[in-house]
């Protein structure tokens, strides 16, 4: 934060304009750093904790909340000590710092949340919490019953059986089939293991939704902020 006077800090925090800040601080009713302040035009920096009526008053700082469409070839890290892509490389025009929220592999493309509030994070990523996310899988191997109901079941992926998951068959070939998997735990290359574990090759791996959000038809590279409304409703999925 900029070195700015009290009367503009408390307007920032919302608390009322600047003129009636200044009637506020006047009255003895705030306070820098535990001292009374009644002098206007008091400078106020970074450190600095301002209280009014005795309750600290903060600048509430714009959060984001983004959805991305990750192409295969980009890491879903801040930096890569490589030196290969990461999905930082796709978001222009936010100076804010953002973050993924969960993974997606290097090859996997798909929905992929990026925010600057790490509440959000906890929340959205934190196992108890259960998301649901669905994935559209091709793999080729011959998608039989049997195969779909073991992963359907769970199975043994790592030395631990996996959660039941719901798998639908969209589309299949000779040799090939289209399904969509949808799972809630998000354990390392889960989809990828699952698939190996009943035999299955996975050809391509594309997240369409996460907790009742859907990639819809965002281009594959772009962006887009969540409504109000969308992050309601993800933050509701994860209180379930
Ligand atoms: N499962 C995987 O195997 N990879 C991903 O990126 C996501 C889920």
């Amino acid at each position: 934060m900029e070195e700015m006077r009290l009367q503009k800090y408390l307007a920032l925090c919302g608390v009322a304009s600047r003129r009636a800040a200044e009637e506020i601080i006047l009255q003895g009713r705030v306070s820098v750093n535990g001292e009374k302040c009644t002098l206007l035009g008091t400078k106020v920096a970074d450190g600095d904790v301002v209280s009014l009526d005795g309750e600290e008053v903060k600048i509430e700082e714009k959060k984001y909340y983004i959805m991305l469409n990750k192409p295969v070839g980009y890491m879903t890290t801040v930096s890569d000590d490589e030196g290969r892509p990461t999905v930082m490389d796709l978001i222009t025009d936010i100076s804010k710092r953002i973050y993924p929220v969960g993974r997606l592999d290097f090859n996997t493309e798909g929905l992929l949340l990026m925010t600057s509030d790490g509440d959000f994070t906890y929340k959205i990523t934190h196992p108890k919490h259960k998301l649901d996310k669905t994935y559209e899988v091709l793999v080729s191997g011959n998608a039989e019953k049997n195969a779909i109901r073991k992963l359907e079941q769970g199975v043994f992926i790592d030395g631990r059986k996996t959660a039941p998951a719901k798998v639908d068959i969209e589309n299949f070939g000779k040799n090939s089939a289209l399904l969509t998997i949808t799972i809630h735990e998000g354990r390392n290359r889960q989809v990828r293991k699952m698939c190996a574990s009943v035999g299955f090759k996975v050809m391509g791996l594309k997240r369409i939704s996460e907790g009742g959000l859907k990639l819809g038809n965002l281009p594959l590279g772009k962006w887009r902020h969540l409504t109000e409304a969308e992050v309601k409703r993800i933050l509701m999925e994860a209180q379930k």
